[in-house]
């Protein structure tokens, strides 16, 4: 039996975790100071302990401490912040590694389609997000990066990228140098269900509070202005033409993974 001090105990560590998890906000400006050294075995520590697809472990991460490399993240993003954090963090969908194993033992070469592709992918955000949350329980601070994809050709060549690997999400961080308040989310009733998907649709007005919460926001990227409402962000990322960042399939293809063989498999059948 636990004695009342240990469950305490335990109490305080598990509302320690919660308290940082509800503290999110991102910070993209940081002080001078290097990341010691034990911190970063301590990331590293959590970030490899981060569940994986089927346990393949398809997720790799480039440390980038070049600065011709970190240039480049600089401009790709056209988010200078990038460049300069303490630390930058790329995390890769990897199925380099395990095709590498199959061609070397089998002499075959391994098709990499859609589902494997999907898994890679979901193992680099998740360890990307157990990396923010590291950095966060060390009392700093970071902001994931999905600017990299303006430019993935740039960026696969900036880091050598082989055949069946994609760079899926940076991360930057460092010692905050700035307090941002914390971004508003919607209602809680907008995107939490219960077992089905609500077949009402939301109507306009259930969204005025929530634009006018986060017109009121100061984001620190532009401190002299505030956001434009909610539905107003949404119209303008929904609206126009499709851009770079959704020409991905072609991009995929020259990456050596084969997104449309099971497609075209089935359809033989
Ligand atoms: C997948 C993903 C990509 C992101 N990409 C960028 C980015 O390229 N640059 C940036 O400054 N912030 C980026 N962010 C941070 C978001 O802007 C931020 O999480 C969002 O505005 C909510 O703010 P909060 O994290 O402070 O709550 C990204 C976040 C996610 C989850």
């Amino acid at each position: 039996m636990k004695s009342t001090e240990q469950n305490e105990r335990q109490q305080d560590r598990i509302s320690d975790v919660l308290a940082v998890q509800r503290n999110h906000r991102t910070i993209r400006q940081f002080t001078d100071e290097p990341i010691d050294k034990m911190q970063i075995a301590e990331i590293k520590a959590v970030a490899d302990r981060t569940a994986s697809s089927m346990g393949l472990q398809m997720a790799s991460v480039l440390r980038i401490t070049d600065q011709s490399i970190r240039t480049v993240f600089g401009e790709v993003t056209g988010q200078p912040y990038v460049a300069d954090a303490p630390e930058l963090w790329v995390f890769v969908a990897d199925l380099h590694r395990n095709a590498t194993i199959v061609e070397q033992k089998t002499g075959k070469k391994p098709v990499i389609g859609m589902g494997k592709f999907m898994s890679a992918y979901a193992d680099a955000l998740l360890m990307a997000q157990n990396v923010m949350n590291a950095v966060e329980a060390l009392g700093l601070g970071g902001a994931f990066i999905g600017s990299i994809a303006n430019d993935l050709s740039r960026v696969r060549q900036a880091l050598h990228l082989p055949d069946g690997t994609y760079a899926a999400l940076a991360v930057i961080f460092g010692h905050p140098d700035q307090t941002p308040e914390q971004k508003p989310r919607m209602p809680q009733n907008m995107r939490f269900f219960e077992n089905t998907y609500p077949t009402d649709d939301t109507y306009l007005g259930e969204w005025d509070a929530y634009d006018e919460q986060m017109q009121a926001y100061t984001d620190l990227r532009h401190p002299d202005k505030t956001l434009p409402s909610f539905t107003d962000q949404a119209i303008r990322s929904f609206s126009g033409p499709a851009n770079g960042r959704d020409a991905l399939l072609s991009f995929l293809s020259r990456s050596g993974f084969q997104l449309f063989s099971e497609d075209r498999e089935s359809s033989k059948a």
